[in-house]
């Protein structure tokens, strides 16, 4: 359970899907839901994990959340998926493409079976999965909001994960795209981009030597000085969800201490440095300048 920003049962009656809710950063916004009162479906390969976790926040909360094994890369196991959710209480009111792969390797390295293995997941089933509840919403004419769990590197790149890169910005255009498309149907569309929030799954695959459980380097990294706290990414995820902010579509919102602002600067390293060092800079640049003045003519 989270310390929220948010009053009780904010989110009564709604019914919310997390792709991989079973783990990580999806049970987490699945548990921040559940918490505020929604019904929350949450689903991944694993259905045991999925149930165990469904089982857990359903016992914490009191709310009814479902744990549901799908590959969300088939989309016709997307399809019966959608179909049984919708046959167990009705239409989903909110869907958080979360569910995603990925890995560093240098992308000399990748064969084309390990770019699909992450871009299946990530570019390929997230669409499935917003297609398959679009189709609905619009011919039920109803209202929705879906947010997308992307990277920073949507903005400026992301080498040694290309294909989830690739895959994630994708999905970023996807969210512009339909927030406008699907917008005079009252469905909005926004997305999450994520600073270091660490999980197993991500350390385990982005930063090997951390996930025994320390924080890894990701921190010294961000202007912050740390790594995000999930109460944090609780907290948007539910701002977007809710009611009262339907006239938000479209937009990406980072939430990483500045830390792809700080990383983008060529000159960001340098907010380590202490007063000594900034003093000998300081003389050099000085010295520098002195002697080309003493070369100028006038
Ligand atoms: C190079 C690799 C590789 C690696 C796998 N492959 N790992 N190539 N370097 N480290 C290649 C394999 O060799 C194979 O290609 C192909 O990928 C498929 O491998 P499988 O193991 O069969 O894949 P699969 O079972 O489909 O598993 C998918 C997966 C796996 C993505 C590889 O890691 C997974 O299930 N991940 C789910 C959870 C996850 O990744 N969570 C992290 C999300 S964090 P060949 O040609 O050799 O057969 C995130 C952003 C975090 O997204 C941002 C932090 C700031
Ligand atoms: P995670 O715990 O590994 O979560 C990934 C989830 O996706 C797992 O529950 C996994 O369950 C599910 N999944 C993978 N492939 C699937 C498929 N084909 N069908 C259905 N479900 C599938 O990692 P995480 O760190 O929480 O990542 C969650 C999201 O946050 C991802 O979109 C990630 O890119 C994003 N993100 C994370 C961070 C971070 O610092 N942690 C930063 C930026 C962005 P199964 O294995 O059971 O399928």
């Amino acid at each position: 359970m989270y310390d929220l920003m948010f009053k009780d049962r904010l989110l009564q009656g709604k019914r919310i899907l997390v792709t991989g809710g079973g783990t990580g950063l999806g049970e987490v916004m699945a548990e921040a839901y559940a918490q505020l009162g929604a019904t929350v479906y949450i689903c991944g390969r694993r259905a045991g994990v999925a149930e165990e976790t469904a089982k857990r926040i359903g016992d914490a909360t009191g709310s009814k959340v479902v744990g549901l094994g799908c590959d969300i890369r088939v989309a016709e196991a997307v399809d019966d998926m959608i179909a049984r959710i919708w046959n167990d209480g009705g239409a989903l009111t909110g869907l958080v493409n979360n569910a995603a792969g990925n890995f560093i390797s240098r992308t000399k390295d990748l064969t084309p079976k390990g770019f699909n293995a992450i871009s299946d997941i990530v570019f390929r089933g997230s669409f499935y999965v917003t297609l398959a509840c679009g189709k609905r919403w619009i011919e039920e004419q109803r209202k929705a909001s879906v947010i997308s769990i992307l990277t920073t590197w949507i903005w400026n790149g992301g080498p040694f994960t290309v294909p989830s890169a690739m895959s994630k910005a994708g999905l970023n255009i996807m969210t512009k795209s339909l927030a406008t498309e699907w917008g005079p149907n009252g469905i909005r569309l926004n997305a999450i981009a994520p600073g270091p929030f660490p999980t197993k799954g991500a350390w385990e695959r982005l930063s090997p030597q951390a996930a025994s459980g320390n924080r890894g380097d990701s921190a010294e990294r961000i202007p912050m000085g740390r790594n995000g706290e999930m109460v944090e990414l609780a907290n948007l995820a539910v701002f977007l969800m809710a009611d009262g902010c339907e006239y938000l579509t479209g937009q990406t919102i980072a939430i990483d201490g500045a830390g792809h602002l700080g990383g983008t600067g060529n000159f960001s390293a340098l907010s380590r440095l202490d007063d000594a060092q900034w003093e000998a800079i300081g003389a050099q640049i000085r010295a520098a300048n002195q002697k080309d003045k003493t070369q100028r003519t006038a």
